[in-house]
C-alpha cells in the first residue's frame, strides 16, 4: 500500500484525508503540532471506516518520524486568512513554519513528492524546493486546480448548465492577480467567447480572483478548505496512480513561459515523479503580460523571504 502523510491537521488537512481515505487511495498519517488533535482525528476516521467501507490504515501522531518512506507529503501547515488579510500578509510567519516542515520531510521522506498546500502559495513552494534540496519536480503546489474549479462553477451557474461540461484553465501565481484564460476555457468543446459577452466574462473572471476572499469573509474565521481539499486530492491520486493527469499546478520554472526560477501555476503533467513536463501554452500579449505580471509578485516576495532568511542567520551569528 502507498503512504501519504498530510501536516497539518486543520481544515484543508483533515478534509483531504477524508477524501482520500473514501478513495482508499493509500495508507494515511495526519501529522501537527496541537498536542493529541491528529491522533483523536485518525481515531475519528478508522471509526468512520466501517460505514463508510475504508480499511486504508489511517495514524495520527504530533512526531514527524511517522511520516517516515511517505510517497507523497501534502503541507497544509501554517496560518489561514482572516477578514481583510491578503495571502502575502501570511508570507513571514508561513515561511518559517515551511521551512522547519520541509527539514523534517527531507530527513524523513526524501523520495517523496510535497505537495504544498500553505498560503501565499507559489512562495512557500520555493521555500520548500530550497529548504529541502529536493529535485526540482518534486515539489508542486495547489491553486490551479482550485481557481479552475471555482471558474467552472462560476460560468455554469451564469449559462445554467451543468458544471461538469465546463473546462476552465486558470493560470500565474495564487493571488489577485491569477490569469484566468478564457480562450482555454470550454463548455462541451465550445469556448465560453461564444457563449458569453466580454463583460459577463470579465466578471466571472473576477469573482474567480475573489473567490477565496469571499469565502473567508462569509466564514469569519479560517478559509476555504472543502474545495481546496478536493483539489489537493486530484493531484495526489495523479502522483500515488501515476496517471500523467494534465492539471494546472504550481511547478519551478526554468525558462517555461520566459520565465526563470520561480513558482506559478502552469498546466503541468503529473505522475509518480510529480511534474513530468510543463504544457507551454501559446499566450497572446495580454495573457503573457498577465502572466508575467503575477510571476513578478511572486519573485517580489520570494526575495522578501530570501531577505528575512539572510538577517535570521545573519542575527544568529552575532
Ligand atoms: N493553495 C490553496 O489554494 C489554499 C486553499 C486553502 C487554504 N490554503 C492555505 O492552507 C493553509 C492551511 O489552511 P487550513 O484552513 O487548513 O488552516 P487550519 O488553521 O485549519 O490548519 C492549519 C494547521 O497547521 C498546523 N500547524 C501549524 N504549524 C505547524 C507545524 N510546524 N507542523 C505541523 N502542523 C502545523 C496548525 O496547528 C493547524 O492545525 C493556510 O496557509 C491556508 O491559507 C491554501
Amino acid at each position: 500500500m502507498n503512504k501519504v502523510s498530510v501536516i497539518g491537521s486543520g481544515n484543508v488537512g483533515a478534509t483531504t484525508v477524508n477524501y482520500l481515505a473514501e478513495k482508499k487511495t493509500a495508507d494515511l498519517v495526519l501529522v501537527d503540532i496541537i498536542e493529541g488533535m491528529p491522533i483523536g482525528k485518525s481515531l475519528d476516521f478508522v471509526q468512520s471506516g466501517p460505514i463508510r467501507r475504508y480499511d486504508v490504515e489511517i495514524v495520527g501522531s504530533n512526531d514527524f518520524a511517522s511520516i517516515r518512506d511517505s510517497d507523497v507529503v501534502v503541507v497544509t501547515a501554517g496560518l489561514p486568512r482572516k477578514p481583510g488579510m491578503t495571502r502575502e500578509d501570511l508570507l513571514i510567519k508561513n515561511a518559517s513554519i515551511i521551512e522547519r516542515v520541509s527539514e523534517e520531510v527531507a530527513t524523513y521522506a526524501p523520495n517523496c513528492v510535497m505537495i504544498i498546500v500553505t498560503n501565499p502559495l507559489d512562495v512557500m513552494c520555493y521555500v520548500a524546493l530550497k529548504v529541502s534540496g529536493f529535485a526540482l519536480k518534486k515539489v508542486v503546489g495547489m491553486a490551479g486546480i482550485l481557481d479552475s474549479t471555482r471558474f467552472c462553477y462560476f460560468i455554469a451557474e451564469e449559462l445554467g448548465v451543468h458544471p461538469l461540461d465546463v473546462t476552465a484553465l486558470v493560470l500565474g501565481g495564487h493571488g489577485d492577480q491569477m490569469v484566468p484564460l478564457p480562450r482555454y476555457t470550454v463548455v462541451s468543446g465550445i469556448p465560453i467567447t461564444e457563449l458569453l459577452s466580454e463583460e459577463t466574462i470579465e466578471s466571472l473572471v473576477e469573482r474567480t480572483r475573489k473567490g477565496g476572499a469571499e469565502i473567508v469573509n462569509l466564514l469569519k474565521t479560517g478559509s476555504a478548505f472543502y474545495a481546496p481539499a478536493a483539489s489537493v486530492s486530484e493531484m495526489v491520486e495523479a502522483v500515488i496512480r501515476d496517471t500523467k493527469r494534465i492539471l494546472p499546478c504550481s511547478a519551478y520554472l526554468r525558462g517555461e513561459y520566459g520565465l526563470e526560477d520561480v513558482f506559478v501555476g502552469v498546466p503541468a503533467k503529473l505522475g509518480k515523479d510529480g511534474v513530468e513536463s510543463v504544457i507551454e501554452l501559446s499566450l497572446s500579449k495580454k495573457e503573457r503580460e498577465a502572466l508575467e505580471a503575477s510571476a513578478l509578485t511572486v519573485r517580489k516576495n520570494i526575495e522578501i523571504w530570501e531577505a528575512a532568511r539572510r538577517s535570521a542567520k545573519a542575527g544568529v551569528k552575532g
